[in-house]
């Protein structure tokens, strides 16, 4: 490496001792020659290398500019075409569309378009008829018949306007979340009995009232704590404060649902929670029913209770019997409940005896198929699943309700379901917690359920015993159990005091 920069070293030396040494020989004026022709080449290649530049530089802009015209007039065509196709979509879907929903405030003028054929659309001018929330919806006013004219005569349209009222539902209109009972019922009637504010199939939204002899049978059903006792108490209020005077029955085997209607005077029997009270009293209305047939078998043509009403003396007329029967499911396993529940459903309308059932479930294990034929108006509240949501209302709608109150029901001879918000009756029902009163006056009495042959064996002993004046349970005991003790004694004590010998 040294040896090569020394090597460089004494060639630079020797060139630069040859340019010295020309320089000696070459004149003075000659040198300056050659200096002025190299500025001169220099400044040619200047000029020439700037003009050249600034003509490349134009053009590049104005391909740029070209190439920019190019491309907004390109993405132009795209999104014309990609707009086109959308407009084609959007009226393959209104072609395909059953209902089109059409969104404009009341008494406003639109055009909906009426597909008549495969590609033919035709816009249709039509008329928003406003207040039509429920009911029929009015005829045009006069104001409004003016507006139209007014209307018609800027867009050249000839056509009279159809006036639509049924068919523009308000499907924007939410369920109110709270129903009041005091706020839709003032005078409760057997005729008009209020289930709550619900949506129709096609989307109104109204108070859904109904006669109970149209509701027939009830049904309700839905988890714990979505609003099946209230909806009794609701439709417990109405039916005990009808103006028709009904006789009601109330059964609950948890014994709080109907406290509230404790010692009323339109009451058949007491509340009853026993599972003993409440077969007892279905027995008895069992009877009832036999005996109402009886009266009905003197006339012709009666198959109802209305009938028989009209064509008997005022003193010889039958009221309604609502029997009210919360928590069904938890005394369904007895044979005694569920086979005279199904006779009351099965026959019961006919005689003005109407059920209104609540239970969690109504799977066809707890209560027969035939039973749930006969419930004719089924209100299902929050269903854990969607199958348990159709047991009672053939949907699945139930699982995804949201709150307390909220049900869907079905009515009989009203197609599709019906979304419900259930009344609430705290505001006219005295549901604050109190001490049970004791006083037994004036209340009605429970019915006897027939004694078995070990009980009718203890009256009859007791019976004989009594007719002597003195009462001996060790020898009542000795015959009926063959011995005597306090086990013995007490059975003894419970069965007098079960049929009213104490
Ligand atoms: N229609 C309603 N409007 C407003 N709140 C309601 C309504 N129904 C029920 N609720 C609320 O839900 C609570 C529980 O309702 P409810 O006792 O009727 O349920 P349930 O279905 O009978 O339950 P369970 O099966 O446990 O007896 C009520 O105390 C009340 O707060
Ligand atoms: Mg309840």
């Amino acid at each position: 490496m040294k040896h090569q920069i020394i090597i460089l070293f004494v060639i630079a030396l020797i060139f630069a001792c040859a340019v010295l040494g020309v320089l000696v020989y070459v004149p003075d004026y000659q040198l300056r020659k050659y200096f002025n022709d190299l500025v001169y080449v220099f400044a040619t290649t200047v000029k020439t290398v700037t003009v050249i530049a600034g003509l490349g530089i134009v053009l590049a802009v104005l391909i740029a500019l070209l190439w920019l015209i190019a491309v907004t007039y390109a993405s132009g065509v795209v999104w014309r075409s990609m707009a086109r196709s959308r407009r084609a979509e959007a009226l393959k879907l209104e072609r395909e569309a059953t209902l089109i929903v059409t969104i404009a405030p009341p008494g406003s003028q639109v055009y909906a378009s009426e597909i008549s054929g495969k590609l033919h659309i035709e816009h249709k001018p039509l008329y928003l008829a406003p207040g039509i929330v429920s009911g029929s919806g009015a005829e045009p006013t006069w104001d409004e018949v003016k507006r139209w004219s007014f209307f018609q005569l800027t867009q050249n349209i000839s056509k009279r306007p159809d006036v639509v009222t049924e068919d523009v539902p308000q499907l924007q209109q939410p369920l109110p979340e709270y129903v009041d009972l005091s706020q839709h019922v003032t005078v409760p009637s057997l005729r008009n009995i209020f289930l709550g504010v619900g949506r129709l199939p096609n989307g109104l939204i109204q108070p859904i009232n109904a006669p109970l002899s149209r509701l027939v049978h009830i049904a309700v059903a839905g988890s714990s704590g979505f609003g099946k006792s209230t909806l009794m108490q609701a439709l417990g209020y109405q039916v005990i404060n009808a103006r028709e005077h009904p006789v009601t029955v109330m059964l609950d085997p948890q014994g709080v649902t109907f406290t509230s209607f404790e010692g009323s005077r339109n009451l058949r029997y007491p509340l009853a929670s026993e599972e003993q009270d409440i077969g007892a009293i279905l027995q008895d209305l069992l009877v009832e029913m036999e005996q109402r047939k009886e009266l009905f078998s003197h006339w012709r043509g009666i198959d109802d209770l209305g009938k028989y009403n009209q064509v008997v003396d005022a003193s010889g007329r039958l009221p309604v019997i609502p029997i009210f029967f919360d928590e069904f499911g938890l005394v369904a396993d007895s044979k005694v409940i569920a086979k005279s529940v199904k006779k009351l459903a099965q026959a019961g309308r006919k005689f003005g005896m109407y059920l209104i059932a609540g239970s969690q479930t109504w799977y066809s294990d707890e209560i027969s198929s035939s039973l749930k034929a006969n419930l004719s108006t089924s209100i299902q509240f929050y269903a854990k699943s969607k199958s348990q949501s159709r047991v009672l209302l053939g949907a699945g709608e139930a699982s995804q309700i949201t709150r307390p109150g909220q049900a869907f029901c079905r009515l009989p001879g009203q197609p599709g379901l019906i979304e419900l918000q259930a009344p609430d009756a705290s505001s006219v029902l005295d549901v604050a917690p109190s001490l049970a009163m004791t006083e037994m006056a004036s209340k009605p009495l429970m019915p006897q359920s027939s004694p078995d042959d070990l009980e009718q064996a203890i009256l009859d002993l007791y019976d004989e015993q009594i007719k002597t004046g003195e009462i001996n349970r060790a020898a009542i005991s000795l015959s009926v159990f063959g011995s005597k003790g306090g086990n013995q004694y007490r059975k003894i004590d419970e069965v007098l005091a079960k049929f009213g010998r104490v």
